[in-house]
């Protein structure tokens, strides 16, 4: 099983060392990118490169578009045409099923992607979703790929991948602006900007390795932590009384919103 890359960019990068780290061999993987400094860090890994989209696409089994939006649609106009067997597994953000399927072979089977920036760490989580062309074996490889970038989750309806990129493209920001504000709050209690920052990143990562555990719900979680009268309720009434969790909901809608509109930039109807 050969996998072609189209783009050889810091997911590129992520996705190949998955790959290796689960076992596949290095002369079973090809990247392709006008930029040879892109190629010659991937060729480190020991994996063909070319400057040529045309040639890591001719013998490949699987084919991964790791490129922008914007030049999506001239890439895949100028590919020769794919055959039926290959499977393009495309992880650009905001290029819909219809505009792929509008720029590719009639009935090319396709995956959908929307991974996360931790993915560039191993840890990201990605939303899949297959068009009526992908067989099993398909479904598994692809998933195979993205979990070796984190793990992933199907949808049944493309139109999920909007909230997905709602959830979890955008959430690692969400958590960022946290943090952020809580390292603002601890420099305004009295502690020094070290001793915030780790304050905060050290909570961040402990909560999320608790919410982790099997079975753990957030809820449960957050009523465990909370002692009737204490610091912490003290905290959560004033976030409950100033509305965080409509902002949250308010915020997700835009980001879903937004997804829906940028779609529409840069695909086959523009
Ligand atoms: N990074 C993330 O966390 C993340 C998360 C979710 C989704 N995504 C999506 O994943 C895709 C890749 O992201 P990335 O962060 O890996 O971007 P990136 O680092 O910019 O990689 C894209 C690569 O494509 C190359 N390229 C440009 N024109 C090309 C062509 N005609 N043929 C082949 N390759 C070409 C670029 O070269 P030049 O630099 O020379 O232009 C660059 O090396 C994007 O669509 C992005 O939306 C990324």
């Amino acid at each position: 099983m050969t996998i072609a890359f189209i783009g050889a960019g810091n997911m590129a990068g992520s996705l190949i060392r998955g790959l290796q780290t689960s076992g596949t061999p290095a002369d079973k993987i090809i990247a392709a990118d006008p930029a040879q400094v892109q190629l010659d860090a991937l060729a480190r890994l020991g994996i063909q490169t070319t400057t040529d989209n045309a040639v890591a696409v001719d013998a490949a089994d699987i084919v991964v578009l790791a490129i922008k939006p914007q030049i999506t649609g001239n890439v895949l106009k100028q590919l020769p045409p794919l055959q039926q067997h290959q499977l393009v597994i495309s992880i650009v953000a905001g290029i819909d099923m219809r505009s792929l399927q509008d720029w590719l072979p009639n009935k090319q089977p396709i995956v959908r992607c929307m991974p996360n920036t931790p993915a560039l760490l191993g840890a990201g989580i990605t939303g899949l979703f297959a068009n009526a062309s992908v067989n099993g074996p398909q479904r598994h490889k692809a998933q195979d790929i993205l979990n070796g970038v984190g793990s992933s989750v199907w949808v049944s309806e493309e139109s999920q991948l909007d909230a997905v990129t709602a959830v979890s493209g955008s959430g690692p920001a969400y958590y960022f602006l946290l943090m952020e504000s809580m390292v603002a709050s601890a420099l305004a209690l009295g502690l020094d900007a070290e001793t915030s920052r780790k304050l905060v990143v050290e909570t961040a990562r402990g909560a999320a390795l608790m919410a982790c555990e099997p079975n753990a719900d957030p809820a449960t979680l957050r009523r465990n932590v909370t002692s009737p009268g204490g610091t912490t309720e003290a905290a959560l009434n004033v976030m409950q009384e100033q509305g965080l969790p409509t902002t949250v909901d308010n915020a997700l809608q835009a980001a879903k919103d937004r997804a829906e509109t940028l779609a529409l930039e840069f695909g086959s109807e523009a």
